[in-house]
């Protein structure tokens, strides 16, 4: 079992290393880059119609097309990766209908996030970003009625569907050109700190950094996502389900960081309180980062204080 919480010099050790958003702030929201966002989304959409090929081509027995999805495919998750609007880029995103391939595109993207703020090394991104696009590969070997079925599985079905993991580390182990750690993050990425995952239940140090990252932007993405079977959160309370899960299915630390950087990439914008007022986030709070300041007219509210206040939702003021 993981710990309940981070000590102080943990997250400030953290955030030292890995931190650094307040400087990056200056630019965000001034929606000058409108036409950046706009000419990435329709990059990932066509990104996403080359993996929904691909995979079909796996469903037809045919091989894994790596090169395809080296020089097509990983250059825009990498490029989209870069962009410091990702409450906007989500936002964006979440405009299609269409879920698997987005999906797979967008873990990609969250998951190279993820990763350059841990900052690993070139070759260690590579392979993260390949394992993290290819992490539900062995979906393509799972009937497709059951995952696309309205409402609740059967305990067969759940079971069935617990088997893409298993598959696709069998699809990717194959492959000449690929690591095993990138195998490993569709065998893994379902696994969870306190051993209640699948399909072995392995617990926090035996699960692999790369399924760890893949594991928060597969669950975020998912819950920001229309799914057949759910409307999608929205981006505020999908952070809240996260922090949730940070002492228990996901690594603390990890989830720490990552909801202070997407916190701190809404600074300066408008949100909606439960009491139904309108402010702007001034300031997160990097012990905790859901409870930041927020200005309402010439009124300052610290959420740390005022704990019966939360943010509702991001305002979409574009
Ligand atoms: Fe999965």
């Amino acid at each position: 079992m993981e710990k309940e919480h981070l000590t102080v010099q943990e997250i400030d050790d953290i955030l030292e290393k890995f931190g650094n958003g307040e400087a990056e702030n200056q630019i965000r929201y001034g929606y000058s880059n409108k036409a950046v966002i706009k000419n990435i989304t329709e990059k990932i959409n066509q990104a996403s119609k080359q993996v929904e090929l691909i995979f079909s081509n796996i469903m037809l027995g045919e091989e894994l097309n790596i090169s395809a999805l080296e020089k097509e495919i990983l250059p825009i998750i990498s490029q989209a990766s870069e962009i410091p609007h990702i409450y906007h880029l989500f936002y964006e995103l979440n405009k299609s209908e269409e879920y698997t391939y987005k999906h797979t595109i967008g873990v990609g993207i969250i998951s190279l996030m993820i990763g350059k703020w841990l900052k690993l090394s070139e070759g260690e991104l590579r392979e993260l970003a390949m394992g993290a696009t290819l992490h539900d590969i062995g979906k393509t070997r799972i009937n497709p009625f059951i995952l696309n079925k309205k409402g609740k599985l059967t305990k067969e079905e759940y079971e069935e569907v617990q088997l893409h993991t298993s598959y696709g580390y069998e699809i990717l182990r194959k492959m000449d050109h690929l690591s095993d750690r990138v195998a490993l993050v569709a065998l893994h990425h379902h696994e969870r700190e306190d051993g209640r995952g699948y399909p072995k239940g392995l617990e926090g140090n035996q699960i692999d950094l790369y399924s760890k990252i893949v594991a928060i932007a597969d669950m975020f993405h998912a819950m920001l996502s229309r799914r057949a079977y759910q409307e999608p959160l929205t981006f505020y309370s999908a952070l809240r389900q996260l922090q949730d899960h940070a002492f228990g299915k996901l690594d603390a630390k990890i989830t720490l960081l990552f909801l202070y950087k997407l916190m701190d990439s809404i600074i300066g914008r408008s949100v909606m309180l439960s009491d139904g007022s309108i402010g702007k986030i001034l300031m997160i709070d990097r012990y905790d980062p859901l409870r930041t300041l927020v200005q309402i007219k010439d009124q300052i509210i610290d959420l740390k204080l005022n704990r019966e206040l939360n943010i509702e939702k991001v305002v979409n003021d574009e």
